[in-house]
């Protein structure tokens, strides 16, 4: 099954819960909250209490892309706000193993990030332990950035990789996830599709939700729903 996580980055700030609404009847399944330390990528987002303040706004599963150092330090506060899934960048991780399992062991399910230039092949020992792998395809920091096309083959190698492994974790993509884009993320191998800026503009959030689905459901390899 092919999932929209809508990222609140580019949303409205000011009408939040009603944005998140409108992504949601657009047909976006998955809330993406991106945090930034200011220290691992040069810009500075929201932390935990964003995190339950969106809590009572959506039933959606609420999914933390930490883009932080030292992520152990706050994965308990980000799962007691009311993560669902946590995902961590293995740049940062000294003891990734540990760092999935302490995710797993408050209740979240465990991602990893790869930035463009970090190699799959960097997670070939933990990939039974996650419940997603997210391909970034733009450099961390911003939204509206420009989508890096080699972010394609990687999406296809950890795929194909999936498959010789016989595992079921999930792909998840994020940077320049557009209507120019999508379909060759999707026909890699992409499942979770992070989108922001291609959601939340000209005031048309439900519109813009819809049709990047839409899309991205037109160009799925295996049409049948592909639960994991
Ligand atoms: C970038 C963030 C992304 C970003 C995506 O560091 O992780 O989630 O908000 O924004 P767009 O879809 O505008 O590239
Ligand atoms: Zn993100």
């Amino acid at each position: 099954m092919i999932e929209l996580a809508f990222s609140i980055l580019a949303s409205d700030f000011a009408h939040l819960a009603d944005e998140v609404k409108a992504a949601e009847r657009g047909g976006g399944s998955i809330v993406h909250v991106d945090v930034m330390d200011g220290h691992f990528v040069p810009n500075i987002t929201f932390g935990p209490p964003m995190v339950q303040a969106l809590r009572p706004v959506t039933n959606l599963p609420l999914d933390c892309h930490l883009m932080i150092e030292n992520p152990d330090e706050y994965i308990p506060a980000f799962a007691e706000a009311g993560a669902d899934l946590i995902s961590v960048h293995q740049e940062v991780c000294r003891h990734l193993h540990r760092t999935l399992q302490l995710i797993a062991d408050h209740g979240a399910l465990p991602g990893v990030v790869l930035n463009p230039a970090t190699p799959v092949d960097t997670l070939i020992e933990v990939l039974p332990m996650v419940h997603y792998v997210l391909i970034m395809s733009v450099n961390p920091g911003f939204g509206g950035q420009k989508f890096i096309p080699f972010a394609v083959e990687k999406i296809a190698y950890l795929a194909e990789i999936r498959k010789k492994m016989g595992l079921n974790f999930r792909i998840e993509v994020d940077g320049g996830v557009a209507h120019d884009t999508v379909a060759s993320v999707v026909q890699a191998g992409a499942d979770m599709l992070v989108a922001g800026s291609a959601v939340f503009s000209k005031g048309k959030t439900e519109q813009n939700a819809r049709k990047l689905l839409k899309l991205a459901n037109a160009a799925a390899p295996d049409k049948k729903a592909r639960k994991v």
